[in-house]
């Protein structure tokens, strides 16, 4: 049963709530194999996204979530909002809530924003991606892309292999996995694994052919050179030889290894094309998805019942 006003992250959750969510994504799915997906679900809820961080894939799903549930959607960018005349974010919120807005999905670059948000409002906020804090939906839809594929959520070896350091979809990934009893490791350059990470339960290792040795998903993850002051590496050529994932680096990889990635991706960098386009890359999978999982979210949050069909 969902009873939360709010998704900050994915720490909070129980496994329950995380599998309620994955059950209900799959009747979502069913929606989006329909020819024409629009279903009266939601209509009459109003829905606000407020993102003061570029998104290409979170913004778009949610918003085409909400559409394909029948809800009304207002979106804020923030360069044309009156957040340039000076006015705080939690009175742009409330301003938007006394509109009747029912829930924000809210991106901010400052961890902590969502959060603050949520304890100041009436409405449902979803954190849509919070400094380097969490990005509760984005791991939620990979669970949901990885029980679609293996059919189990339990005893996977996933490597995550990247920038660590900055990565708030590493850390809603590591919570997720550990609740639903699969095994992390996690693999990068020293400078973009903070030591702390350690005490999240996860193995840790410097050497890529032993993170993907026997792993059952490779996640890769984008070096966020917006985040980063200084080089934490040497040079991105550098980097590709070390740590990214190519057909070289596939070949010592279980033949049923999938390859995933949050997006966006930097090819030739993290990842390869040839790798990002293959038959083991559900890149795509978890674009759709994203989608289904969003659906999902907006109808638990608005007080669908998790028992009953959405549709
Ligand atoms: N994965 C993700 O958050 O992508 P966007 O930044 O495009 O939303």
């Amino acid at each position: 049963m969902w009873k939360r006003k709010d998704l900050i992250g994915i720490e909070e959750l129980s496994r329950e709530e995380i599998e309620v969510v994955i059950e209900t994504a799959l009747s979502m799915k069913d929606i989006l194999k329909r020819p024409i997906k629009k279903v009266p679900t939601l209509r009459g809820r109003t829905i606000c996204t407020l993102f003061y961080e570029p998104s290409t894939r979170t913004r778009s799903s949610f918003e085409l979530a909400a559409k394909y549930l029948s809800a009304d959607t207002v979106s804020i960018a923030t360069a044309t909002s009156s957040v340039q005349k000076g006015e705080s974010l939690l009175d742009t919120v409330k301003t938007l809530e006394a509109m009747g807005i029912d829930l924000f999905i809210i991106r901010h670059s400052a961890s902590g924003v969502p959060s603050f948000i949520a304890k100041n409002i009436k409405a449902g906020v979803i954190n849509a991606g919070d400094g380097m804090h969490e990005h509760p939906t984005q791991a939620l839809l990979d669970v949901f892309t990885v029980y679609e594929k293996k059919g189990k959520l339990e005893g996977l070896k996933i490597a995550i292999v990247g920038d660590i350091f900055h990565s708030r979809v590493a850390r809603s990934n590591i919570y997720a996995w550990n609740k639903l009893g699969s095994n992390v490791i996690l693999c990068g350059p020293p400078t973009l694994i903070p030591p702390y990470i350690e005490n999240l339960n996860v193995k840790v290792t410097y050497d890529l052919n032993e993170a993907i040795e026997d792993a059952d998903i490779i996640y890769v993850l984008r070096l966020q050179l917006e985040r980063q002051k200084r080089g934490l590496f040497p040079t991105l050529r550098e980097y590709h030889m070390f740590y990214g994932i190519n057909q070289e680096r596939i070949k010592k990889a279980k033949k049923d290894v999938l390859v995933m990635h949050p997006g966006p991706m930097n090819r030739g960098v993290e990842i390869s094309s040839e790798v990002a386009d293959s038959l083991i890359s559900v890149i795509n999978e978890q674009v759709t998805n994203g989608v289904a999982v969003r659906m999902a979210l907006l109808y638990l949050m608005l007080g669908g019942k998790s028992d009953e069909n959405p549709v």
